[in-house]
């Protein structure tokens, strides 16, 4: 018979609700409890998901033998503390990107999941999203040449300043989300990143004095082209996604469904666009952009025994270059990628 994990999330907040909108209903899942350190935003998950449970302290759960999953949707820079709690109960462990902020943290947490027995999987929902699935596959087989150019953008038009204060307090947006992108490229390309650079600016009095709100990180792939990711949250910015890869036979971009001028119904699209024969042409995908659900299922796999996406080697090599990438913008100059500059 199939196994029923009960799991328990902790940080009820944007992607915690995200979580639970998609995995509270499966057959396989049995939510025991709610966390969050605000209280009422613990019990209105609980009653909204129908969790049997809900409190302020993830501690209390964790010596519970009816949990097996802890779902950590807190920010960055408590991923690591929950981690390490959770491992040490023994409780395998879905964990927000990303997974700290800074170096130090990021190997600890690396290490600690590394050497536990539980299972641990970033949650990189871009490795569980059919459109990207797709992408990376026409991409990996020769679709559009040799990938030169990737350009990739994210911004975010903010109406909800206290989240984004909060989350920016944190980290800056690169460091939030640069870590899915830097993922995408290795991914998508099975290139490497020889060196970072990069800009960032403080738009508005959303980021605290000293960091940024708007970053650009750009980078060197290992066959000479270049990638560049941006990431802007304020209340100026426009809201902007793009997701394209040049290559030197063709070019293929990746439009989200809602950012489509018509026929939304068929999903997302992906449009190539031919050098040699002048064409272009739409590929319908449909696909739920955070498939959270696919997610919680790959971990599931895992504690079945198969392999994770990503595994944690690349979620951590995404998470070090990211970091490096923030470095590079904060000290104004390149850098080049060594295992020196990327693990010290
Ligand atoms: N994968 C994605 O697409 C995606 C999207 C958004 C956010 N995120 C990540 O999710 C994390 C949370 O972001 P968010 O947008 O949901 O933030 P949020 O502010 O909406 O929610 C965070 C919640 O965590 C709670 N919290 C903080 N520390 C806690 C603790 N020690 N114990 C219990 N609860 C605690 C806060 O009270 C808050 O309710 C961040 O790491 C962010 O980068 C990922």
């Amino acid at each position: 018979m199939k196994k029923t994990y009960g799991i328990v999330i902790v940080g009820c907040g944007h992607i915690g609700l995200e979580h639970l909108e998609a995995v509270y209903y499966r057959d396989d899942v049995n939510l025991i409890g709610t966390v969050d350190l605000n209280k009422d935003a613990a019990r209105f998950a609980a009653k909204k998901f129908g969790a049997k449970s809900y409190g302020t302290d993830y501690k209390e759960y964790l010596n519970r033998d009816d949990v097996d999953i802890v779902l950590i949707a807190t920010y960055a820079k408590t991923h690591l503390q929950i981690l390490k709690d959770c491992l040490q109960a023994e409780k395998h462990v879905l964990c927000e990107k990303p997974i700290a902020t800074n170096l130090a943290d990021g190997k600890a947490f690396f290490e600690a999941a590394k050497a536990s027995g539980s299972k641990v999987l970033i949650a990189h929902v871009l490795r569980h999203n059919a459109t990207y699935q797709k992408a990376a596959e026409l991409i990996q087989s020769g679709l559009i040449g040799e990938v030169r150019l990737i350009r990739m953008v994210q911004n975010h038009h903010v109406m909800d300043k206290k989240r984004y204060a909060a989350l920016l307090r944190d980290c800056p947006p690169i460091i939030d989300c640069a870590v899915h992108y830097v993922d995408v490229i290795r991914w998508f390309t099975g290139l490497e990143i020889r060196s970072v650079g990069g800009v960032g600016a403080r738009i508005g009095d959303i980021a605290p004095e000293g960091s940024y709100n708007y970053g650009m990180m750009t980078m060197e792939l290992s066959n000479g082209g270049v990638a560049y990711y941006e990431a802007g949250w304020s209340s100026t910015n426009a809201s902007q996604n793009l997701k394209e890869f040049i290559g030197d036979k063709g070019r293929l971009r990746i439009n989200l469904q809602a950012n489509r001028a018509s026929d939304q119904e068929e999903g997302d699209s992906i449009e190539w666009y031919d050098a040699e024969s002048k064409s272009y042409h739409v590929i319908n995908s449909p696909s739920v952009y955070k498939n959270m659900y696919g997610q919680l299922e790959c971990l599931i796999k895992m504690i079945e025994g198969e392999a994770g996406s990503p595994t944690m080697e690349d979620a951590y090599k995404a998470f070090c270059l990211t970091i490096l990438g923030d470095r590079a913008i904060r000290e104004h100059r390149v850098i080049p990628v060594t295992e020196e500059e990327l693990y010290r």
